[in-house]
């Protein structure tokens, strides 16, 4: 690298990574009130706050979400993490330490090394530095018995010579093969959504012994590598809920979506639309009938088709129901309807979730060609659209998942919830002129003088004590000059304080929006103050 490069390089601006973006104030304050009213509407429903790790085993991801999906297949945020090269070490020293020659035929010295690198291993497995997977925990548990039998041999021979010598041929065996046994690496991905996390904590946590339903939400960012565009991000947010445990009864699809629909409402969100569908059972013939079907009806058509759909008339000819291709649109038309191919039990479930959504008034279009870009769903999926997004419309999504909590290893479980793009909610408020946030201080104090100093950190105190936001200068400043800089922070009010007031005891308030000024004592300025703030402030 020449001089001139290098010297570039160091002066290179660092941006933030594509498809990822910083959110500043004041649209944070937006991002503020819209989770604040999660987290009140959602305990209303009797719903408590889940928070997750950021990442999980990719194979938590893989066996949820399902191999052939997008989100799997593409977009993942993956990293490989390597037991660390300490443990490296130690398995090179144990190993340069094999008794293999040992002419004194004491290998009490070997033993005791062994136990401490049992506890070595241990701590390891504990502590994250090699990864717990199951072969991990297996492989320990060998070399806790290799250490058992080590330790038996090392006891006084009382004439067991020979088999003593055998079997520490076969142990320092055992032992050399058994490095073979660890993962040394494992991969760990960056969550593309959480209902997989939320699952298994919910197997971890042995939940389902707790009383059922477990109602659980959750706030915070995912990942997945997209092509950024608008409403379209690598970091999003996601403000998600999940139900597990209990039935599969249609009041509870439609009691998640009565809340989703509630929440909305709260933050002021207009025209959103809730379409509806059921996608049948996946255990049962009805869902394997139907995409029989449709694969064969897709077949017929393929050479009409796109290379995506063609791929997915193979691998998850369900999928091709989502195309958004336009020369794709008037052949899916044509394809058979999953409505016609449900079984009894799956129709009456969906012809009850309708049924329980107009008893709650909640206002819904069928749509079905609404399959979810995720393995996991059965029977109910729905998705909500919101105006102002462009073609990324969909600002929530979310469906019934009963089988899925087993397919992690755990008991058979129903489960539904939905998540809500955090991203595309404040697009759409703020694009529906509901994003404004109050700007700018309470209180701008503009002080002259020593005496006049002091009185302004102690009013300070108090006022921001009593809930408001106050701007106290750090130097002194002319009036004028500290009242253009109250004007310009969107202050509604100046609290001026000079050395006159402050032996006065009378201080002047001035209004900023009208000039009016009024004097007041400290005492009846706070009370003006609080009886000038809204309600809901
Ligand atoms: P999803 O449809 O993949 O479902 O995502 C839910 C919502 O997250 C979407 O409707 C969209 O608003 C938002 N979203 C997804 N990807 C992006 C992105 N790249 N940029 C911005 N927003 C995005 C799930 O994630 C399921 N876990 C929902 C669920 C919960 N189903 C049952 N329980």
């Amino acid at each position: 690298m020449s001089d001139a490069t290098a010297k570039k390089e160091e002066r290179r601006k660092f941006q933030a990574i594509r498809g990822t973006r910083d959110l500043l104030p004041p649209e944070t304050e937006l991002w503020n009130r819209v989770e604040q009213t999660a987290h009140e509407v959602f305990t209303t429903f009797g719903y408590g706050e889940i928070r997750l790790p950021i990442f999980e085993q990719t194979e938590l991801f893989a066996r949820s979400i399902g191999t052939d999906t997008d989100v799997i297949g593409k977009e993942m945020y993956t990293i490989l993490d390597r037991a660390s090269e300490s443990l490296w070490r130690d398995i090179y020293e144990l190993y340069e330490a094999l008794p293999h020659h040992s002419v004194s035929r004491d290998y009490s010295a070997f033993v005791s090394r062994l136990i401490a690198f049992v506890q070595r291993v241990d701590d390891a497995l504990a502590g994250g530095d090699i990864p717990a997977t199951e072969r991990n925990v297996a492989a320990f548990g060998d070399l806790k018995e290799i250490c058992r039998r080590a330790q038996e041999l090392s006891m006084p021979d009382d004439g067991r010579r020979p088999t003593i010598q055998a079997g520490w041929g076969t142990l320092i065996d055992g032992l050399l093969s058994w490095r073979n046994t660890l993962d040394f690496e494992e991969n760990l991905s960056l969550r593309p959504e959480a209902t997989a996390s939320v699952c298994r904590a919910y197997i971890e946590h042995n939940m389902q012994q707790l009383p059922q339903p477990v109602k659980l939400y959750y706030l915070g960012p995912m990942f997945r590598r997209e092509r950024p565009q608008k409403g379209r991000y690598r970091q999003f947010y996601q403000i998600g809920a999940e139900i597990l445990g209990g039935t599969d009864a249609p009041a509870i699809d439609a009691e998640v979506i009565e809340m989703l629909m509630t929440y909305f409402d709260k933050v002021g969100l207009q025209g959103a639309t809730l379409y509806i569908n059921s996608i049948g059972h996946n255990a049962d013939n009805c869902r394997r009938g139907y995409v029989a079907q449709l694969k064969s009806a897709l077949e017929k058509v393929k050479d009409k088709l796109g290379p995506d759909s063609q791929r997915r008339t193979e691998t998850n000819p369900l999928r091709v129901l989502d195309s958004k291709l336009e020369s794709e649109q008037a052949i899916i038309a044509t394809l058979p309807h999953i409505a016609d191919h449900l079984c009894d039990e799956c129709k009456t479930h969906y012809a009850e979730v309708k049924r329980q959504l107009e008893v709650r008034g909640v206002l819904y279009q069928e749509n079905w060609r609404l399959v979810r870009g995720l393995d996991y769903y059965m029977r109910t999926t729905f998705e909500i659209t919101a105006p102002g997004l462009g073609s990324q419309n969909a600002v929530c999504g979310g469906g019934r998942y009963d089988g899925l909590v087993e397919l992690l290893g755990g008991p058979p479980t129903k489960g539904i919830g939905f998540a809500i793009g955090e991203d595309r909610l404040i697009l759409s408020l703020q694009e529906g002129g509901k994003g404004q946030m109050q700007q700018g201080r309470d209180v701008y104090i503009a002080w002259m003088g020593e005496h006049a100093y002091a009185a302004a950190i102690r009013a300070a105190k108090d006022l921001r004590n009593a809930g408001f936001s106050v701007e106290l200068p750090p130097l002194e400043q002319k009036f004028g000059k500290a009242l253009g800089q109250a004007d310009k922070l969107g202050a509604k009010y100046a609290l001026i304080l000079g050395d006159n007031e402050v032996s006065e005891g009378l201080w002047t308030l001035k209004t900023l929006a009208d000039g009016t000024q009024q004097k007041l004592t400290e005492p009846d300025l706070l009370q003006f103050l609080r009886d000038q703030k809204p309600a809901s402030q």
